[in-house]
């Protein structure tokens, strides 16, 4: 009897024999290579070493967002008052160059200032001059534009505030109100 080729064990064919009630196993009449050789402990042990391996990164990732600090900014210029006018709006970047943010001058001369992510999912939230909220497209996010509170959507954090301030014509971004 001469022995198989590597070409013929290639091709070869995995029967598994069917068992009675496996009744799965005619509707999904799928196999892989080598599933036979794969008990029913060992699967269990993958399981577990891929759980465990998945609560290490879970863990991992709370642990260094718990651990990070928030940095509130320093006092910088935004924007000279004069550019922007009652009822408009001018976006800037704090406390770092990453981060966007509003400055909104409402119709009643009042000024806010608000981080731009938005509390829920972290999109853009932008105000529609003349509108009388901050508006997050993602998933339909409302904010109070004098408090930032969320008045509709899924958010239910209020926005980071930034404490600002007007000094001789320009404003200023003092820090974040965290
Ligand atoms: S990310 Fe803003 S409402 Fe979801």
């Amino acid at each position: 009897m001469t022995e198989p080729t590597p070409t013929d064990q290639s091709s070869r064919k995995v029967e598994i024999p069917l068992v009675p009630d496996e009744h799965w196993r005619r509707d999904f009449p799928y196999t892989a290579v080598g599933e036979e050789l794969v008990t029913r402990r060992d699967f269990n042990r993958y399981l577990a070493a891929a759980s465990g391996a998945f609560a290490a990164c879970t863990l991992g990732v709370a642990a260094y967002s718990a651990a990070r600090e928030v940095t509130p900014g320093e006092p910088a210029p935004i924007v000279e008052l004069s550019k922007v006018a009652r009822g408009t709006s001018h976006l800037f970047r704090y406390p770092t160059s990453h981060d966007p943010a509003i400055l909104v001058h409402l119709p009643d001369g009042e000024l806010r200032a608000y981080s731009q992510k938005c509390t829920h999912l972290g999109c853009v939230v932008f105000w529609e001059e003349g509108g009388e909220d901050l508006y997050c497209p993602c998933h339909e996010g409302h904010f109070d534009l004098h408090s930032g509170v969320p008045l509709a959507g899924p958010p239910d954090r209020p926005l980071t505030r930034i404490n600002i301030e007007v000094r001789e014509g320009t404003v200023w971004a003092l820090r974040l109100d965290v």
